[in-house]
């Protein structure tokens, strides 16, 4: 019997990236005691559960992504004491925690990989995936890995390449070998029991390989479509129910998969209660909607249609299933620069993304500082960046010829350390409250005017509107069940949506315009019989069915039946 109920719907999620959150012992890094230090802050906010950034022992390649221990915590962040320590006093406070896990690969300095990689006939000889070259000595094929380079690196010691998706130092494992299953799931039932409340699985579809290892066509390289022979693959959904039955069923948890290269059908088969297997997966196809002729690193602003198109079928394709819902996170650029206006109407536009985000059906999750509506960090030069996979983009374009002005701007509008540099809590201290010595990443030179201490003391301020959505989520099961529906299909500027229930009704306007609009409700919808709960201006201003609204004006409306 599964003890599995379903708080994660009724949740709001804070993601919490420790190193760069709060610094309690001044080396530069945040820490875990510094995320206990600010549990009332996140208590003030509303939020149910955090979720953290890997926290266990790591060469921090790829800032903790690359796991050389599952059982012990990284020295910089603190120890398992810390972590009890911020599990009860979080617990008090009824917020739950949830920790990332990544299970697709290891670091190279795992022990399994150490021995792994010595010979072919060791207890670990097939924890990873190892393969001979080809007649010519060259890799297996040409899948390139995600931060750069081919995926397949030769290792002298057993004269064959292993498979790493990410970096180098990242190899993937071998979910073929059952052992290595066993492994994994004895680890993650180790953290359940010491109290954890679920985990996040990081790129959780890439776990299955298929074993005839096709070469990807080599056009698809900057859409990563080169996952054709790793995403979803065909024991995917066997692994999954395989670790929901050995782990997950035994405890009352929150699980979210990681999902790249996965369409709303596939997100059904990961989701679908009644199949076993996860509670919500991370979908990226709004993330893709600005790609360019270099993937993700692209100038390329959004289209709003492709936005509503693309959000609207998530939200009716996972009916049976359940959504998660994000702007962003530490692998994104800041919201509020990429989907609203950073220039004049940061706030405005902030609080219309949070709008438009919170009121749809799903778990809404919070990157620290999208509270605060942190924008792009304009670094003076490109040797600020620290990100294994913007040093790895910036390499990729200078090698293609492309003009500085260009690397520059793509790195501004997409590089991961956008989200990465440390949180400020005031504008006054040299490191605004993050630490009293310099941090392992420059702070934003924006923290002087957008921080937390501000944002508190105004009460018109980002975080106080996330903090009323936050409530009304609370307080309206129609946002928690009501079915949604798109109703401003054909308007180039205004997204709209109806969210249903047998009792109650609720209506979400949100303009991505930064001039004065008019929007004109269709006739089914008689606005005199909703309220007002919210919007983002003092003024709202409708005659009978048509709205004025101000640039990036947001107003949800409610009524029961
Ligand atoms: C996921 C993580 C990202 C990491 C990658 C490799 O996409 O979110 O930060 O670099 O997996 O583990």
């Amino acid at each position: 019997m599964s003890k599995q109920s379903n708080w994660w719907k009724n949740s709001i999620v804070y993601q919490v990236y420790p190193k760069s959150f709060n610094d309690s012992n001044n080396d530069g890094v945040g820490d875990i005691k510094g995320i206990v230090q600010k549990l009332d802050y996140l208590d003030k906010l509303g939020i149910d559960v955090i979720w953290l950034n890997p926290i266990f022992q790591s060469p921090m390649v790829d800032n903790g992504y690359d796991i050389s221990d599952y059982y012990e915590i990284n020295p910089l962040f603190g120890d398992k004491k810390d972590l009890k320590e911020l599990l009860e006093k979080a617990h008090k406070r009824k917020i739950k925690i949830i920790l990332d896990l990544v299970v697709n690969h290891t670091s190279d300095q795992h022990k399994w990989f150490l021995e792994s990689k010595k010979s072919k006939d060791n207890k670990y000889s097939d924890y990873y995936i190892w393969k001979n070259p080809k007649p010519d000595g060259s890799a297996p094929n040409n899948w390139e890995a995600s931060f750069g380079g081919s995926a397949w690196e030769y290792c002298s010691g057993r004269d064959q390449y292993y498979l790493h998706c990410f970096a180098t130092q990242q190899p993937d494992l071998n979910w073929e070998n059952p052992e290595l299953r066993e492994s994994i799931y004895q680890m993650m039932r180790y953290w359940l029991d010491f109290g954890v409340d679920g985990f996040r699985l990081d790129v959780i579809s890439l776990l299955s390989k298929r074993q005839d290892f096709p070469d990807s066509p080599p056009e698809d390289t900057n859409t990563k479509n080169y996952y054709i022979g790793v995403s979803n693959g065909p024991r995917i959904h066997e692994f999954l129910n395989e670790m929901y039955n050995e782990v997950f069923s035994k405890y009352d948890i929150m699980t979210v998969g990681e999902t790249p290269n996965t369409n709303v059908k596939q997100a059904l088969l990961y989701t679908d209660p009644s199949r076993d297997e996860l509670n919500m997966v991370f979908q990226f196809d709004h993330m893709h909607i600005d790609y360019g002729k270099y993937g993700k690193f692209s100038d390329v602003r959004f289209k709003l249609s492709d936005l509503k198109n693309i959000l609207s079928n998530w939200q009716e394709g996972l009916e049976k299933g359940w959504n998660s819902l994000y702007w962003s996170n530490h692998d994104q650029p800041r919201a509020v620069t990429r989907f609203g206006n950073e220039n004049n109407y940061r706030i405005e536009s902030a609080k219309m993304l949070g709008t438009l985000l919170h009121m749809m059906k799903g778990t809404p999750f919070i990157f620290q500082g999208e509270e605060i509506g942190m924008k792009n960090v304009p670094f003076s030069s490109l040797k600020e960046y620290k990100d294994v996979e913007t040093l790895g983009e910036i390499e990729k374009m200078k090698k293609a010829g492309e003009n500085i002005k260009f690397i520059k701007e793509a790195s501004y509008l997409k590089s991961r350390d956008n989200a990465r540099t440390p949180l400020p809590w005031n504008g006054d201290d040299l490191y605004h409250g993050f630490s009293d010595v310099e941090p392992w990443i420059q702070n934003s030179p924006d923290d002087i005017n957008i921080n937390i201490k501000d944002a508190l003391l105004d009460e018109n301020s980002v975080f106080y509107h996330y903090q009323k959505l936050i409530e009304i989520r609370k307080n309206y099961d129609v946002v928690i069940e009501g079915k949604y529906k798109l109703i401003s299909q054909s308007d180039s500027d205004v997204y709209a949506y109806m969210r249903e229930t047998d009792e109650e009704e609720l209506l979400v306007v949100c303009s991505f315009s930064d001039k004065k609009v008019n929007y004109t409700l269709s006739k089914d919808i008689n606005i005199e019989k909703f309220e007002l709960l919210l919007s983002n201006y003092p003024n709202v201003t409708y005659f009978s069915k048509h709205f004025l609204l101000n640039p990036y004006e947001a107003n949800i409306y409610y009524r029961k039946k």
